[in-house]
């Protein structure tokens, strides 16, 4: 087993999944303007430091993301976040891509940037503690996108990024997000989506990245938000399987979804589902931002001091995702 795979499987095993606290300090501005909270430094990593110390990392979270703010951060306390991550058993990863521009000659799409200079970022975070990374494209789907140019650029950013984070010994987490954005359906979220992986897989073969130490983060397939015909969650499990299966090499050893806008309990759900009806050799977990949060954010918001609460209410969003990453979820436990 290489290094890189033991890393993976130390994030990703036994129903743990990642937390995705990478939000980019212009996202987490935005976060905090919808709950009245003044998004300085200083509560943004209060706010962090609440979720990395709470009881239901050690159990749930096998890795969180940061954003380069975060991991640069110190506590009152003297302690390093990474190493306050790692205390709870939990790999510190980080973003690093520099985000998504718009894509000359099909400017309605975009491109993720942040190669120039990569490799000596790499070098930075992995002496901070970091052991994996993410970097995210993203895709829409409307009539003509994603275009050929949308999904091969983004698949050649993916995987030139990949090579360097392995060639650095850290896991790189390959995010391609097709939005849910849109009224199409979810075949058509599908048909899309299976197109992407695919060039993904092709790009990152042709840079000859180890898929063993890779973990790939993908949307469910949904149908787009503004889709009249709604879909169950066993419809949901069974097309993302077929997806995945029929676009994602066997090699790879794990997936952990986004959660892209679905509810805490959707999200929730549909993890469960796709892992009672698990037909393949991949861990499939989470790897969620909003889908782990919104509930502790709009509570801790209330009450900034008050973190007993705030750390209840992620405990109880982390058990219950982890639950769902074995198919062990119910809504009746949900309630308890
Ligand atoms: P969401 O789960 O909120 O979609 O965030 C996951 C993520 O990391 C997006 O890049």
């Amino acid at each position: 087993m290489s290094e890189l795979n033991k890393i993976a499987l130390k994030i990703i095993s036994n129903g743990k999944g990642i937390l995705a606290a990478d939000e980019s300090n212009g996202t987490m501005t935005k976060r905090l303007d919808a709950v009245n909270v003044n998004s300085t430094p200083e509560n943004r990593l209060s706010f962090r430091e609440i979720l990395f110390s709470s009881e239901g990392m050690k159990d749930c979270i096998g890795g969180v993301i940061l954003y380069d703010e975060t991991i640069n951060q110190t506590l009152d306390s003297g302690k390093k976040i990474p190493d306050l991550i790692s205390s709870s058993g939990a790999v510190p990863g980080i973003k690093v891509d520099t985000g998504a521009k718009n894509l000359a000659n099909s400017l309605e799409e975009k491109i993720t940037e942040g190669l120039d200079g990569l490799r000596e970022r790499l070098k930075k975070y992995y002496n901070l503690g970091a052991r994996f990374t993410k970097w995210r494209g993203v895709y829409s789907i409307t009539e003509k996108y994603p275009s050929k140019l949308a999904i091969s650029s983004n698949a050649h950013a993916l995987a030139r990024y990949s090579a360097l984070v392995q060639e650095s010994g850290m896991v790189p987490i390959v995010e391609p997000e097709v939005l849910m954005d849109g009224d199409h359906s979810a075949d058509i979220c599908l048909k899309k989506t299976s197109e992407v992986l695919k060039k993904c897989f092709e790009e990152l073969t042709l840079h000859k990245v180890d898929l063993s130490g890779i973990i790939l983060k993908p949307n469910m397939i949904l149908p787009g938000n503004l889709c009249k015909k709604k879909i169950s969650s066993e419809e949901v499990s069974l097309k993302t399987l077929e997806c995945l299966k029929e676009s994602v090499p066997n090699e790879v050893p794990g997936i952990a979804f986004l959660s892209g806008g679905q509810s805490e309990i959707e999200a929730t759900e549909n993890l469960n589902v796709i892992n009672k009806n698990n037909n393949t050799n991949f861990i499939m977990t989470y790897s969620y931002g909003r889908a782990l949060q919104q509930s502790a954010l709009k509570i801790w918001s209330k009450d900034t001091k008050d973190t007993k609460t705030t750390q209840n209410t992620f405990n109880h969003r982390a058990k219950m995702c982890t639950l769902a990453a074995q198919g062990k979820w119910s809504s009746e436990l949900e309630n308890k």
